[in-house]
């Protein structure tokens, strides 16, 4: 999703702002661009490709000048151009702005503009901004005043950062994030703390509807009233500029090998914040579990597990439809949130719908300063580290191993988890990788591939089918075993590959009669399970274990077999075109 960054400073701007966007490319886009001032002009550079393509092509970090802007896009309005890029400047030349988010009533703004003689390079919607602030600025000579009428108008999700020519900085958020970075003798402005860890951890998160006005040596923090806003400087959690791929080949790998740490640390530092959880599932009628993607599948689980360890009832939402159902959502009831970064859009909205209803949030999330974990009345974190790879891994194990430590809870400890050996048989699964990638190969010509599971087994389905679009981008569908006779039979041939979770559970036996029914059709399989079979084109070994720990013992194996087919397509395993890693957009 896009990022901004800000710099206002001793230090000469450009290079500083590359490299906080350099840290920031996690979050996905597709071009970048920076603007700085000096002797009161703005000069600005942008084009489309990665940070360092773009840099070493026009130099983005010798724009000279202490104070600057920059942006990486990912594009909701008008295609990946070098004019669609970010920054954008006024007709005038003398404000140039970056923006995150979508501006809703750009279209009539922009008709309105146009009216009034301003012109429009670019089909964004953002840059209405930059030639809003000017009209203002020409009217008022006041930063201040600009600000205000400029968010008075415009309507929809955004932060964005405003350069004068004069060499003024302001920024304004409305609903999407925006960080303040005090550091000694500059400051910094940033949709996310690594955009300026390496200079400072003296955060101030800005509260939503409020701006702030940068000037020498000194800063003021008004809401869209005009009025001082409250704030708060905020410690933030160095780990996540530690984001180093180490000796591992891409992040995504990294992530990946990380797991058996993921499973002994998980939640660890929540042991309050899983007991309260526990109590109030234990005294709700009604409990929800929402979120997006990965994090969606992981409340899938939650759903069997409650069920069959705890005969406790829970209902997964996708985030994004609950606006569209909002009245299933019963007053005073729980929603247990999952979200890796806390600032997927349609996860704020979904807690923002279940507020109005009196409900209590809780939060299972891997960024404890992040905008879910500042509104939720509990707070579990995932404890994983930071994950850049811009498909889950780490962190949907991390979310199930908190799910199953609320759910040994509940269930008066009926079930037992050792933890501990667990990790151990995970690390096995990790060296032990020669075969994953010879069947890797194979997929390197394959369209689509076909994923099977029956019970706990079919989230895990889903979630597989995501992990290969998002790495390999073959076609990939998680089926329920048992609908397989009811349509996707029909799509058995000896073209497509099927992946058969068969873990010697009460599935078991019935999967394998699914296996059987495909392999008569030409198909060829890939089994994972704990137990071998002729059937299996290829089988895929997974632990013999504790059977609530299945989900986690399969998706490992999925995960490395999407990215090593992901190196096999020269696709690019930690970023994935057209994905984000924080979806700040609805
Ligand atoms: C899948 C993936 C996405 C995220 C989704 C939610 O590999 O990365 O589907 O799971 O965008 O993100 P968070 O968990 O940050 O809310």
């Amino acid at each position: 999703m896009c990022s901004i960054i800000g710099y206002y400073g001793k230090g000469f701007a450009a290079p500083i702002l590359v490299k906080g966007l350099k840290r920031m490319e996690y979050r996905g886009y597709d071009s970048v661009g920076v603007a700085t001032e000096s002797n009161n002009q703005i000069e600005l550079k942008k084009g489309i490709g990665k940070v360092n393509e773009v840099n070493s092509k026009i130099h983005l970090d010798t724009l000279p000048g202490k104070i600057g802007i920059g942006h990486t896009r990912w594009a909701t309005h008008g295609k990946v151009t070098d004019f669609n890029a970010h920054p954008h400047s006024s007709n005038s030349g003398k404000i140039a702005i970056v923006h995150n988010g979508i501006i809703e009533n750009f279209e009539e703004l922009k008709k309105q503009l146009e009216e009034e003689g301003y012109n429009f390079k670019s089909e964004t919607d953002s840059e209405i901004i930059a030639n809003l602030l000017q009209k203002h600025y020409e009217k008022t000579g006041d930063v201040k005043e600009t600000i205000l009428k400029t968010v008075s108008e415009i309507k929809g999700h955004y932060a964005f950062v405003a350069m004068f020519e004069n060499g003024q900085l302001a920024a304004a958020r409305f609903h999407e994030p925006l960080i303040i970075g005090i550091g000694q003798d500059d400051f910094f402005l940033s949709s996310d703390v690594l955009g300026f860890i390496e200079f400072t951890d003296d955060a101030i998160y800005l509260e939503n509807g409020t701006f702030v006005i940068l000037e020498k040596d000194k800063f003021q923090i008004l809401d869209f009233d005009g009025e001082h806003a409250k704030y708060g400087i905020t410690k933030v959690s160095k780990e996540f500029g530690d984001a180093y791929k180490g000796d591992y080949a891409h992040f995504t790998l990294k992530e990946i090998y990380e797991q058996p740490e993921t499973i002994l640390k998980a939640g660890e530092k929540s042991q309050e914040a899983i007991e309260k959880t526990v109590d109030y599932i234990r005294h709700s009628k009604n409990i929800y579990v929402t979120g997006s993607g990965t994090s969606y599948n992981s409340a899938l689980i939650a759903k069997q597990i409650l069920s069959k360890y705890a005969k406790i009832r829970v209902d997964p939402i996708i985030a994004s439809e609950l606006q569209f159902a909002p009245d299933s959502i019963e007053e005073n009831s729980i929603i247990i949130a999952i979200s890796q970064s806390g600032e997927s859009a349609d996860v704020l909205e979904a807690i923002k719908i279940g507020k109005q209803a009196n409900c209590k949030i809780i939060a299972i999330v891997n960024l404890l300063t992040s905008s879910l974990a500042r509104e939720a009345d509990v707070v579990i974190g995932m404890n994983c580290g930071p994950e850049i790879g811009v498909a889950a891994t780490k962190s949907f194990s991390a979310q199930l191993v908190i799910l199953y430590k609320i759910v040994q809870k509940l269930s008066n400890n009926k079930i037992t988890i050792n933890f501990e050996k667990f990790a151990e048989s995970i690390v096995e699964t990790l060296e032990n990788t020669t075969k994953i990638q010879m069947i890797a190969g194979k997929l390197k010509e394959i369209s689509d591939v076909y994923i099977l599971g029956r019970g706990i087994n079919h989230p895990i389905a889903i979630e597989a089918a995501l992990k290969l679009k998002e790495l390999t981008y073959i076609h990939a569908e998680g089926i329920a075993g048992g609908e397989l006779k009811h349509g996707p039979l029909a799509l058995m041939d000896t073209n497509v590959f099927v992946i058969i979770f068969n873990p010697n559970d009460s599935t078991y036996a019935d999967t394998l009669t699914s296996a059987r029914e495909i392999k008569a059709r030409g198909a060829k399989i890939i089994g994972v399970s704990d137990i071998e079979s002729d059937v299996y084109d290829y089988w895929i070994k997974i632990p013999k274990i504790n059977q609530v720990l299945y989900p986690i013992s399969e998706i490992i194996p999925v995960q490395l077999l999407s990215y090593y087919a992901a190196l096999e397509k020269d696709t690019d395993p930690d970023y994935p075109r057209n994905l984000a890693k924080s979806v700040t957009v609805k």
